[in-house]
């Protein structure tokens, strides 16, 4: 576990003005609990509003286009959504790579993007059912992890966090055992350790996503190599988020 654990709270396409109060809530009780970093992802149309609600959480978006502005109907720049208020974005997530088709290589382009406007990245890797089951979801992984990156960066340990989320877990009420989140966060450790060298490789951050709830998070974040979380479900009302980041706050406490 990280000293201050991450916990990302992706609310997906979820979230109308409504919501304010649950994003004001999750902040307020944030300032009471330093010891755990707290963001939140809202939908596109909620940055803005959430950014000027939130004193304490970092706020950030679920996508942006790898072109900085031009003839993209219905697209969002990395510029647009840093002008939005956003600090970080997550790329690549699985619900992009199967719901739009996106390739590594475009995640790539937008991670690239992404650092240009001055954005941190969370870039999301993970395998499907049929890679476990075939012995081949530490291969896929580090194969789409590495395609995925952005060709340069620098800062890595300050500008990026690796998410792993087993496509099989997300949504599904389902989280991966402890020993293969270890597993696979062991080999990603190693793989940014080779990739950035032994400071920022040790540095980035890596965290799980995958029917992440109260119950299990302790237990998650406190595994090895686990830094922290990405939540989608429970991360809509503030008191499911933030049971969450209390589990995680008592593993540090008990730690100290
Ligand atoms: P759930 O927590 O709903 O499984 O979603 C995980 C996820 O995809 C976060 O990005």
């Amino acid at each position: 576990m990280a000293s201050r654990p991450f916990i990302v709270g992706n609310w997906k396409m979820h979230g109308t003005r409504a919501m304010l109060s649950e994003a004001r809530a999750i902040d307020r009780a944030a300032q009471r609990l330093m010891q755990v970093e707290i963001a939140l992802a809202p939908p596109f149309t909620l940055i803005h509003p959430v950014r000027r609600e939130a004193e304490q959480i970092g706020v950030g978006a679920q996508d942006c286009h790898p072109a900085d502005g031009g003839a993209y109907t219905g697209d969002i720049s990395a510029a647009m959504v840093a002008d939005a208020g956003a600090g970080f974005v997550i790329l690549g997530h699985s619900e992009r790579r199967q719901g739009h088709g996106e390739k590594d290589k475009l995640v790539s382009e937008k991670a690239t993007a992404a650092l240009d406007a001055g954005l941190k990245l969370i870039l999301c890797c993970g395998e499907p059912m049929e890679k476990r089951e075939s012995g081949k979801a530490i291969d896929h992984v580090l194969r789409q992890l590495k395609a995925s990156l952005p060709d340069t960066i620098e800062e890595p340990a300050e500008r990026l966090t690796i998410a792993y989320e087993p496509i099989w877990a997300i949504g599904s009420g389902e989280a991966a055992s402890i020993d293969d989140i270890v597993e696979m966060h062991t080999a990603i450790r190693e793989f940014l350790v080779k990739t950035f060298g032994e400071e920022d490789g040790a540095a980035v951050r890596i965290i799980y996503g995958g029917s992440v709830n109260a119950e299990n998070a302790a237990e998650i974040v406190g595994a090895d190599e686990v830094d922290g979380a990405l939540v989608g479900g429970a991360s809509l009302s503030a008191e499911s988020f933030m049971n969450i980041v209390l589990a995680v706050q008592e593993v540090i406490a008990n730690r100290d």
